[in-house]
């Protein structure tokens, strides 16, 4: 029999293995950068009062990109000031005119999506196919989207309209910077607020990229402003008196300290934080369609993704064979520069966070779980890690329990429906869930019990501008996108 087994190695390897070669397919669109980006304050690019830059890095190659302005106090309140000046006008302002400046937006953002896509993958790290066919046109939905419900704010709510609540403070991430600006300004300008908006301090560059389309929109001056920096100037972007409600998109831990500074205030507040979803595979799934779903859940984005499915739940009777598909899926993931057309999978977007996945890795083998690493090349500069999947998970165990942010699923088991509700529910998040079964009961049955605030069925991490999207517990509270999101930059009159 070896010389079968000789004949065959070659068609694996061809399907799996190193053979599988492509050559490297560089995006070449010209991201249009600057060496140096400013503030935007009253519709003009402002130099910081603190004279402070800090690099905006890409952890592609670790080369620096440009110099960010470092916001201080000062220029905090300068924002807020013109925010407030604006606000009368813009408020004023009929909602069918307000829709306009929301399609322009839209449109000039659709002209220019290569650039920012590449501009995204460069300073953030993603893959640029999903810069490309998925960030830039989804940012640019949400205007679309929200720019058709600008007037038509009386009939959200039947017998009320919404009024704006005057300026808000916006505090974005890192693992979608374009496409959560658009979350959060959409809604917020539709509904008639002016705002005070924070990148993430790595991936500040497309937010004020984005501020020159907004003058090309020709939106009046303060209606929008950038404020670029870290935490310190996220904090005073939270505790400004001006601000009549923050919207945070973040890590629980920030959250729930802006929850904190914000107790005893009249300020609204939204919070998105972490996730450590279940994705649920019952035996009688389409199982390679679900394999697909698995991978997808936890490997888009370099799994920083707060509604990542970070926990697969996988029926007993169908564990090994789905591990064994897994492996094999894994094998035939690309790792790599993130500007190749071919990757699927970029740079883990900071050195920090890079520490952060390792560290917990290195938890799950210390606990007992079995780590599995497909061998694949990856760049000697910039930050990577590879596709990695935890078998013999218990819920006790670090990996089942915190987000790790990263390429790394834990996999457990269940025998019930009640078995993988309990598993699935034992967890301080509630963002989202996955589904995968034949019998459209079963699922009615899950997205009744499971406490996340999406649950998909038969899919994953799809989005929709009209579709409302939060958590529960840990994960956070309020809605972004549809009515709902609405609702929660408005005051009902
Ligand atoms: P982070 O929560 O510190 O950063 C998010 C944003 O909050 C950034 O714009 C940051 O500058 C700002 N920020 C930081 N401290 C602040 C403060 N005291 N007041 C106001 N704003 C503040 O998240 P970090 O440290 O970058 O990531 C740590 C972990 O958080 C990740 O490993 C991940 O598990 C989780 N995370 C979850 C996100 C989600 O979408 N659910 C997004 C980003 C991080
Ligand atoms: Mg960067």
């Amino acid at each position: 029999m070896p010389a079968k087994t000789s004949k065959r190695q070659p068609a694996r390897e061809l399907l799996f293995g190193n053979l599988w070669e492509y050559d490297p397919a560089p995006e070449t669109a010209s991201p249009q950068l600057q060496s140096r980006y400013q503030l935007f304050i009253d519709g003009k690019f402002t130099a910081p009062k603190t004279k402070k830059y800090f690099p905006s890095i890409s952890p592609r190659n670790e080369e620096t990109l440009a110099e960010i302005a470092l916001a201080g106090a000062a220029d905090v309140d300068a924002a807020y000031a013109a925010a407030a000046k604006a606000f009368p006008a813009w408020s004023k302002l009929p909602g069918a005119e307000r829709g306009k400046y929301l399609y322009r937006i839209a449109r000039l953002l659709q002209d220019r999506a290569r650039e920012f896509a590449v501009a995204e993958t460069l300073d953030g790290g993603k893959p640029i196919k999903e810069s490309r066919d998925f960030d830039v046109p989804m940012a640019a939905a949400h205007f679309f989207y929200h720019a058709g419900w600008a007037d038509k704010l009386n009939s959200v709510t039947p017998g009320k309209t919404l009024a704006p609540l005057g300026v808000v403070g916006q505090i974005i991430p890192w693992n979608f910077p374009l496409l959560m600006l658009a979350w959060k300004l959409a809604p917020a300008l539709a509904c008639g607020n002016t705002l005070v908006l924070k990148p993430a301090e790595t991936t500040s560059i497309t937010c004020m990229k984005f501020a020159t389309l907004l003058l090309e929109a020709g939106l009046p001056p303060g209606v929008v402003n950038f404020v670029t920096g870290a935490g310190e100037t996220g904090a005073a972007v939270v505790n400004h008196p001006t601000a009549k409600k923050i919207a945070f998109t973040g890590s629980t831990a920030v959250g729930k300290s802006i929850q904190h500074a914000l107790a005893g205030t009249d300020k609204k507040l939204t919070l998105e934080l972490g996730g450590k979803a279940a994705n649920i595979v019952f035996e009688d799934a389409a199982i390679d369609q679900a394999v697909e779903g698995i991978i997808n859940g936890i490997f888009f984005n370099q799994g920083h993704v707060c509604c990542a499915g970070s926990r697969l739940l996988v029926q007993e009777s169908i564990a090994d064979r789905v591990l064994a598909k897994i492996k094999i899926r894994l094998r035939s993931l690309r790792v790599g520069d993130p500007l190749d057309k071919n990757t699927d999978i970029g740079a883990i977007n900071s050195q920090k966070q890079l520490e952060k996945i390792r560290e917990l890795v290195d938890a799950g083998v210390n606990e007992g779980a079995e780590l599995y690493q497909p061998a694949c090349s990856i760049p000697s500069k910039g930050f990577y890690y590879p596709p990695s999947i935890f078998s013999g998970v218990t819920l006790s165990q670090h990996i089942a329990r915190e987000e790790i942010f990263g390429p790394v699923l834990s996999i457990l088991t269940f025998r019930t429906p009640e078995e993988a509700i309990e598993k699935a529910n034992n967890t301080a998040f509630g963002l989202s869930a996955g589904v995968w079964t034949d019998k459209g009961s079963l699922i009615l049955k899950m997205s009744t019990e499971l406490k996340a605030g999406v649950v998909w069925a038969n899919t994953y991490n799809k989005f929709d501008p009209t579709s409302p999207f939060g958590g529960f517990k840990e994960s956070g509270f309020g809605r972004e996108g549809g009515k709902q999101g609405l609702l929660e930059y408005a005051q009902l009159i």
